[in-house]
């Protein structure tokens, strides 16, 4: 095989595993230096520099051989020298014989004798200059051949390809990030609105006061236990702190009547799902189903529940626990015209209406919950801080709660052999 052929599979061989280099994902300066070390060993080089070239023409050095740190200091590519660079006439500027009386080479030319460079080639990617790369000593002392130069044209080529990919890559990542932070923010906006809307409707019941926000995190705490993810537990939230925004378009003496109300305030004041449904509909959620958790949270299981009564398995089971969670709030607060009732009663009433009014599965989740509080399972004992620090005192508390789990399981199970 003649010598010329035998290299020219040995560049070719250089080029694929540097093709294969640069596709690579792994660390970028690793890249560049093994890119650099191929290119050298190709062509039996002593020394080497890929030097990366920034918007404004300052340069830096990515990989290093054979040649000083300070290389390229103080050197720098100005806006008059990119018209020969980008031009594509010369490509590559060999120093020594360069009768060049002007321009990039001509400043530079004493400086790169100095250090051993003896050709320097511009990187073009896409009309724009990626770097440079600066070569020289080559080991058996002959002058560069035409082959070398179309061998180190393509190998040069590859390299700012991939510094050029480097780049975008990077312009992407910092674009994701940005879109990221601005996506939380905007995400931070609509819960801080979200909370404001809560106590909006709040104020608006005087007997409620903390209503939505205490059931949107039973709501949360309860979602939680079901083993919602962290996302769909956010939205729970959300829908608990909503779930009575349509009483802002009830009348504010019909929702504060101090006892029981007759019937034609009775159905105004029933509006109030459809009505929110109404409100939050047209809003674009970052979470799922809020409009419908708040236009189901009257239904009931049995179907005697509003304004769709709906049955069972057509509730969202979203709507069934932003359900419990008000009637909870709403059992274990006082009314003007009652005191809350106490823990053993609500139990009881859970019992009763699981399967009736509420889900018994969700129930036997917030059981769990709360009696993993009352264990000590639980480092913030948030259910406490909304029930007051006595209301889940005492003994009985723990049976009451383990009573109604294992109920609501024989429940399920007898419920599955029908
Ligand atoms: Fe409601």
């Amino acid at each position: 095989m003649e010598p010329s052929t035998q290299k020219l599979i040995h560049t070719f061989g250089a080029l694929a595993d540097l093709g294969q280099e640069i596709a690579g994902t792994g660390d970028f300066s690793e890249m560049v230096r093994t890119s650099m070390h191929l290119l050298l060993g190709t062509l039996a080089l002593r020394r080497g520099a890929v030097v990366e070239c920034s918007g404004a023409g300052s340069l830096r050095c990515v990989a290093l051989w054979g040649l000083r740190d300070q290389v390229v200091n103080g050197i720098e590519i100005a806006e008059e020298d990119k018209p020969a660079f980008l031009s594509g006439e010369p490509t590559e500027l060999l120093v020594r014989n360069s009768s060049t009386t002007k321009g990039f080479l001509n400043r530079y030319r004493d400086r790169f004798a100095e250090e051993g460079i003896e050709l320097v080639f511009p990187m073009v990617v896409r009309g724009e200059i990626t770097g440079l790369v600066l070569l020289g000593g080559k080991a058996s002392g002959e002058e560069f051949s035409d082959q070398d130069f179309d061998t180190v044209r393509a190998m040069v080529r590859h390299i700012g390809v991939g510094i050029h990919t480097h780049r975008l890559l990077e312009q992407v990542e910092q674009r994701a990030e940005e879109n990221r932070k601005l996506y939380e923010e905007v995400r931070e906006r609509y819960r801080e609105t979200v909370r404001a809307f809560a106590a909006a409707i709040d104020v608006k019941d005087k007997y409620t006061q903390g209503h939505s926000e205490r059931v949107g995190r039973y709501s949360e705490i309860i979602a939680r236990e079901m083993g919602w993810s962290e996302e769909e537990v956010e939205g729970i939230q959300i829908a608990g702190y909503l779930h009575d925004i349509g009483k802002l378009i009830v009348d504010r003496d019909i929702i504060n009547a101090p006892y029981n109300i007759d019937a034609k305030n009775s159905s105004e004041l029933n509006r109030h799902p459809a009505a929110g449904y109404e409100i939050l509909a047209p809003i674009k959620h970052p979470y799922a189903d809020i409009p419908l958790m708040a236009r189901h949270h009257h239904e009931r299981l049995d179907g005697r529940g509003y304004p769709d009564g709906l049955t069972d398995e057509q509730i969202p089971l979203g709507a069934k626990i932003v359900s419990l969670a008000d009637s909870f709030d709403a059992m274990t607060t006082d009314r003007p015209y009652r005191r809350r009732r106490s823990f053993e009663d609500v139990v009881r009433d859970l019992r009763e209406n699981s399967g009736k009014q509420f889900d018994g599965k969700v129930v036997a989740a917030f059981a769990r919950a709360i009696l993993k509080e009352v264990n000590g399972e639980t480092k913030d004992r948030r259910i406490t801080k909304m029930l007051g620090k006595t209301y889940l005192e005492g003994p009985h508390v723990a049976t009451l709660l383990e009573e109604l789990i294992t109920d609501l399981s024989y429940e399920k199970a007898q419920k599955a052999q029908r």
